[in-house]
């Protein structure tokens, strides 16, 4: 049973950029670099290293012998994954009706357990314009070693798959770097092609405007803030401590707070940058909530990136410790665990380990993803700043600094956005990505990520092609090993989007200026429909 907004969304057509229409070929740019350690990248990618940025524009029509395609959906879900698996399968299919694509179930796993399903016309039907992953499952296990690579192989020889699309974030599309360079370096004839997912929004560069996903999981958000702000301006009587995912980049926040302007939004690049601790967080929320309460207001909006944990300096100098003294130690128990981690730390970080509430340093001690991240979703960091808010205000009533009330409401907004059914912007984002990665393909790259660009104006106009992942690279300290990895991208504190909320947020979090975005829209005017997010267009607009 389908809902009507589903059944009349499945007959959308994605647009495609002008360039893809007809027949390519690859105009190279010149030979690329890595972003950092140029020499360690380059010997660790002896084969993938250096290739240049490439551009796909018109070129003459010619014949392609059938091939066939393997696809993985990598990481947490994003909007707009299943239009890259349709727009790869519609591509493939215009180069020849008799290639196929086959979906690796849950994940990398998939792969190398040998777990897949052949994706057949009314398979993809069914998901086209769709949120989520379900058409295959998503899973977070890690390629990064060679036995996992071997098993991969086997299974790709056996279904005479020629190519490879991991669909991650920046440390799955590290991951298919490394098998591509794998697989070029052992002569195996399988290339690998990787697209931008994550809603976080880190996974972008010179190269790479955006993730998917990015844009319909802020507006998700944008629409539930824009809507607790108007109830909170109809009680008057709560503060709203929300929580936005996000991991260590506070993308979703920032831009969550250009749409709704909020009476506060943390940024942890600029906490760290200003060596915050977190008692001088806590004191910039409660002297906005004494201001406000001063013009009689005793209500607003805080918004919190779910990663602004790590960023307070000495949490992050303890995160780091844990990050080295735990690495090899998977094996332990709960107890076993916070006992070793209390013996192995430095003097400093137990003393800032022990001040924390123990629910918080218990979470940062033991929960751990499968790439050695702390998994800052689970810390209820919304929780924790709103309860020493209350007992720094309670301190001011009593020393007569702050007569109003300060009653709060929580929240965490993450898997609420991350299944969505894509914007038109993600949806023809994500569409052109698989498309392309067709012609990727069919041009014979390996190595590469798809990538469209230009989005911000008309997509006939978006410009298509590929960027080679090793060009993204530098190396950084993984589970206590240095490791070459796409860097990631954390708020630029000069960039446009933070400077347009840093002149703007003091009489945000002073008035009430809320604007309540609403919900997506799939049919209507462009203004409305077809917007990207702002903090793109104000990128874009440098
Ligand atoms: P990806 O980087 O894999 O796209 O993850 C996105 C994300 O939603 C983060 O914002 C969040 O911290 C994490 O996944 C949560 O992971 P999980 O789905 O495993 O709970």
């Amino acid at each position: 049973m389908k809902s009507n907004l589903q059944i009349a969304r499945a007959t959308y057509q994605p647009k495609l950029p002008k360039a893809l229409l007809g027949p390519v070929k690859a105009k190279e740019g010149a030979t690329t670099q890595s972003v950092g350690n140029q020499e360690e990248i380059k010997a660790m990618f002896p084969n993938t290293y250096g290739m240049p940025v490439i551009e796909f524009v018109e070129g003459d029509e010619k014949e392609y012998a059938p091939f066939n395609v393997g696809v993985i959906l990598s990481g947490g879900q994003a909007p707009g994954g299943h239009n890259v698996i349709s727009g790869l399968f519609d591509g493939i299919k215009s180069l020849n009706q008799d290639s196929k694509l086959y979906g690796f179930i849950l994940g990398p796993g998939g792969l190398v357990d040998h777990n897949y399903m052949e994706l057949t016309s009314d398979i993809i039907d069914e998901y086209r314009n769709t949120g989520g992953f379900d058409i295959i499952g998503s899973g977070r296990t890690k390629l990064e070693k060679e036995e996992q690579f071997e098993k991969g192989i086997e299974i790709l020889r056996k279904l005479n798959i020629q190519a490879l699309v991991i669909i991650g974030g920046d440390d799955s599309n590290t991951n298919a770097c490394v098998l591509a360079e794998y697989y070029a370096a052992k002569n195996y004839g399988v290339q690998v092609i990787g697209c931008p997912k994550t809603i976080d929004g880190d996974l972008k560069n010179e190269q790479i405007e955006t993730s998917f996903g990015f844009d319909t999981a802020c507006k998700t958000y944008s629409e539930l803030i824009g809507n607790i702000q108007r109830d909170c301006n109809s009680s008057r009587k709560y503060w709203h401590f929300i929580k936005l995912m996000g991991r260590s980049a506070s993308h979703i926040a920032l831009e969550c707070a250009l749409q709704c302007q909020p009476n506060i939004c943390l940024i942890s690049e600029e906490v760290e940058a200003k060596g915050m601790s977190l008692d001088a967080v806590v004191e910039y929320i409660a002297n906005s909530v004494v201001a406000r309460a001063n013009d009689g207001n005793n209500f607003g909006t805080v918004l919190i990136p779910e990663g602004i944990i790590e960023f307070i300096p000495a949490i992050k100098k303890l995160i780091a410790q844990l990050n080295d003294i735990l690495a090899d130690n998977e094996m332990m128990s709960r107890e076993e665990t916070i006992e070793f981690v209390k013996k192995n730390l430095s003097k400093e970080n137990l003393q800032v380990f022990n001040s924390l509430p123990e629910d918080v340093s218990s979470q940062l001690a033991l929960d751990r993803d499968p790439h050695g991240n702390v998994q800052v979703s689970l810390i209820e960091t919304e929780k924790l700043l709103s309860r020493m808010v209350a007992s720094k205000l309670d301190q001011w009533k009593k020393e007569g600094k702050f007569n109003g009330k300060f009653t709060a409401q929580h929240h965490f907004f993450g898997y609420e956005g991350r299944c969505a059914a894509p914007s038109n912007y993600d949806a023809d984002y994500c569409y052109s990505l698989g498309f392309n990665a067709s012609r990727l393909i069919a041009n014979g790259k390996t190595g590469y990520m798809s990538i469209i660009r230009n989005t911000t104006a008309p997509a006939a106009d978006w410009v298509a092609g590929g960027v080679p992942i090793t060009m993204m690279m530098n190396m950084e300290k993984r589970n206590a090993k240095m490791k070459p990895v796409i860097r990631k991208a954390l708020v630029e504190l000069d960039g446009a989007p933070f400077k347009y909320f840093a002149e703007n947020r003091s009489e945000w979090a002073r008035k009430t200026s809320y604007v309540y975005p609403g919900p997506i829209q799939y049919f209507g005017p462009a203004e409305v429909c077809d917007q990207p997010t702002i903090t793109l267009k104000l990128e874009q607009a440098n």
